[in-house]
């Protein structure tokens, strides 16, 4: 099976490309056979096979997939571009068991809103520049939390059915040179949002299972953060939005990275 036949490796690699090629190749197939492991059947066999997936990841640079220099720099082009559309997205790779994408930051501050990525697992690299990334985890959806007035005063009658309470987990800076990947679960730090910081930045994606439509990705404003005197710490109050923010707006370029190429 040929994943992203958009390019021809034997034509155009030079010598550094052929030579990292295997790089992007085994990250797609290790993540192919994770995400085919059934978790609940074999969780132990899954979470040793996510964490070898976590570290081929951290070695994986945007050299590995050939991103186009456009993305990487603030050049009058990008930044024309970048007036109209914020972020560009690069999908590389799609099986039935995840998805392979970049997203560019175009120039500094631009950001990928807050959003969730529902029953899917998530493992975020950046490849070039540097990013910010705030992740929040969902309180149990079985759980009694009673509606704080400071945050029912905050939004229409209607709108309290589109409230998640949320564990803010804290802000994390990585930039392209550390080897840290962040990994979001199905019950873990699912709600991110990424921002560029001293300009553009590049992140590579990896969600498995990939999008379906019962799994599309919803964007979320902060409301506030009320102390729960029951739970004994600090709830923060997630609403969706019917629409992605106005100042998000997404362009794509295609992959032009090497061949991905499953048994
Ligand atoms: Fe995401």
């Amino acid at each position: 099976m040929i994943c992203c036949p958009t390019c021809d490796m034997t034509s155009t690699a030079t010598t550094d490309e052929a030579m990292v090629q295997p790089m992007a190749q085994s990250v797609a197939r290790l993540a192919q056979m994770t995400f085919t492991i059934n978790r609940l059947v074999a969780e132990d066999v899954f979470n040793e096979s996510l964490n070898k997936l976590k570290k081929l990841l951290s070695q994986m640079t945007h050299k590995d997939i050939n991103l186009d220099k456009e993305l990487m720099n603030e050049s009058l082009i990008s930044r024309l571009r970048s007036r109209r559309c914020s972020v560009t997205f690069v999908p590389i790779c799609e099986t039935q068991h995840f998805q392979m994408c970049c997203f560019a930051l175009r120039t500094n501050r631009c950001r990928i809103p807050l959003h969730n990525h529902p029953q899917m697992f998530g493992l975020i690299k950046v490849i070039y520049g540097c990013v910010s990334v705030d992740n929040y985890t969902a309180l149990p959806v079985d759980g009694k939390y009673i509606l704080p007035n400071d945050v029912s005063k905050r939004v229409e009658r209607w709108q309290r059915d589109f409230l998640v309470p949320v564990i803010y987990n804290g802000k994390t800076t990585i930039d392209s040179q550390s080897k840290e990947v962040c990994v979001l679960t199905p019950n873990q730090r699912n709600y991110h949002e990424v921002v560029a910081i001293d300009g553009p930045a590049v992140i590579l994606d990896i969600l498995g299972p990939p999008y379906r439509e019962d799994r599309e990705c919803h964007y979320y404003k902060v409301v506030t953060t009320v102390y729960d005197h029951r739970l004994q710490r600090d709830i923060t109050w997630l609403l969706e939005l019917e629409d992605p923010p106005e100042d998000y707006r997404c362009d794509s370029l295609p992959y032009m990275g090497p061949n991905i190429y499953f048994d």
